[in-house]
């Protein structure tokens, strides 16, 4: 019971420091919040000891994990990690489908230059100039979505057999080797599509995909190269948008970025190009979902292919599972000025899945589950809400660790007790670092 009171009055803190903050997320390092579940304060008092197993009986190793948002995979090769995907037999991943996103969006900036090609070039040089932010060049997501934009485009050049990822640093005369230049047919004539900048958004302490460090970046290359510039892209709407608010809203230039966060939904009113949606509200079910069948002791595709018995269930047009990678990967669907309106709340959960689940047939469990940075813009604002919003649906008792970006250390250090959990839902900081939270659930 003191526990209770103790993460009641944490997440008020938490709460209130939110407001005092704005949107933007909480600040870095140790913040940690209970919520759904018996713990929510509109549940009869239950006492701790009801409030579903104590997660002693079963040994850490044999828990249900689930990693999301950064797949175990080497961060060099983007080869997959079998072994943390295979911990145990409750084992799965969730994220989304990156390369069908990477092509969205691709595809996305493509139609929006023809579309607008009679204003798109701004200087009238003949020249289509693009920058692009990326966010971490050892993510495969972030990989993905440099490739598809390069790929639309025609700027791609292969290494290895695939198209190179690299950032080219700056590229205003068309000379670098990592990029070429491309060549667009539009209305029988030609244009050359030139990748003028591109970057890894990280800051001198580590993060990646800062938005911070990509707002100071447009500023340098508005700077020298400013009106060669007629498109901004971005690997996500957090970078996106800090480029947007910093530059290329008022210059009128189309900005493109990945996740529909709802800020980034709302400037497509004002000029911001488009984004994908990630259908993070069916990830985010997913995540918590795996964790619930396996507790369960159901059958994985319960609530998720088959109808649970409180009706809800996923179409296979939002979502599909590999069995020999472990994942479920969630369908992307690219929003711009014709449908935005239809995504404007990206906290709001996916209607076939809104069900609540009978607290007697599924009892009320703990799960232990990290933000790997409580900073990020797409996990604060619209992953984690979505989560929150689940959990209470799913009876799991769910407890945020939220971390600071940089350090697996400052989350695995959270880990400190297993014992008091029933599963575990892992976003790490670096995509090699799988082993550094299964060496505790082996201990
Ligand atoms: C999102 C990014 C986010 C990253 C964190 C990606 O799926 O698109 O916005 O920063 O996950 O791992
Ligand atoms: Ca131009």
């Amino acid at each position: 019971m003191r526990k209770k009171i103790i993460s009641m009055t944490m997440a008020l803190v938490l709460g209130l420091s939110l407001t005092a903050c704005g949107d933007s997320g909480s600040s870095n390092g140790g913040s940690s919040t209970t919520s759904g579940g018996s713990s929510s304060s509109d549940k009869q008092g239950s006492s701790d000891s009801s409030s579903g197993s104590s997660g002693a009986d079963v040994a850490n190793k044999d828990k249900p994990l689930v990693w999301f948002n950064r797949q175990p995979s080497n961060s060099s090769t983007g080869e997959l990690d079998q072994t943390a995907l295979n911990f145990n037999d409750k084992t799965y991943y969730v994220g989304f489908d990156a390369n069908q996103g990477a092509e969205l969006q691709g595809t996305m900036i493509k139609d929006y230059i023809e579309k607008n090609i009679d204003k798109i070039d701004r200087n009238g040089d003949g020249i289509i100039g693009y920058v692009l932010a990326i966010g971490d060049i050892g993510h495969n997501d972030s990989i993905a979505r440099t490739r598809g934009v390069r790929k639309a485009l025609g700027t791609a050049v292969k290494k290895d057999g695939d198209i190179n990822s690299e950032p080219v640093g700056t590229n205003a005369d068309g000379s670098a080797s990592v990029v070429q230049d491309g060549e667009l047919k539009i209305g029988g004539k030609k244009y050359i599509v030139r990748e003028l900048a591109s970057q890894e958004m990280k800051n001198s302490a580590g993060a990646t995909w800062d938005a911070a460090t990509a707002g100071n970046a447009i500023g340098t290359w508005s700077s020298s190269f400013g009106k060669d510039i007629d498109i901004v892209a971005s690997n996500n709407d957090g970078m996106g948008m800090s480029m947007f608010n910093a530059w290329s809203k008022d210059q009128g230039v189309p900005t493109f970025g990945y996740d529909a966060n709802s800020d980034a939904v709302a400037a497509i009113a004002d000029g911001y190009g488009g984004t994908i949606s990630q259908h993070a509200d069916v990830q985010a079910y997913l995540t918590l979902r795996v964790l619930r069948n396996a507790l369960d002791g159901v059958d994985i595709d319960t609530g998720i292919g088959t109808a649970d018995d409180a009706g809800n269930v996923l179409s296979d047009d939002v979502y599909i599972y590999k069995e020999d990678e472990r994942s479920y990967y969630a369908l992307n669907v690219a929003v711009t000025a014709d449908n935005y309106k239809d995504f404007t709340d990206s906290t709001k959960i996916y209607e076939p899945v809104s069900s609540q689940l009978d607290e007697g047939s599924h009892a009320s469990k703990k799960v232990w589950l990290n933000i790997y940075n409580a900073s990020d813009n797409f996990l604060s604002s619209t992953y984690q809400p979505l989560l929150q919003n689940y959990d209470d649906l799913l009876n799991l008792q769910v407890e945020y660790i939220g971390g600071d970006g940089q350090t697996e250390s400052n989350i695995t250090n959270r880990l400190g007790n297993p014992g008091q959990y029933d599963a575990f839902a892992i976003n790490m900081v670096k995509t090699d670092n799988a082993a550094s939270y299964t060496a505790l659930l082996n201990q």
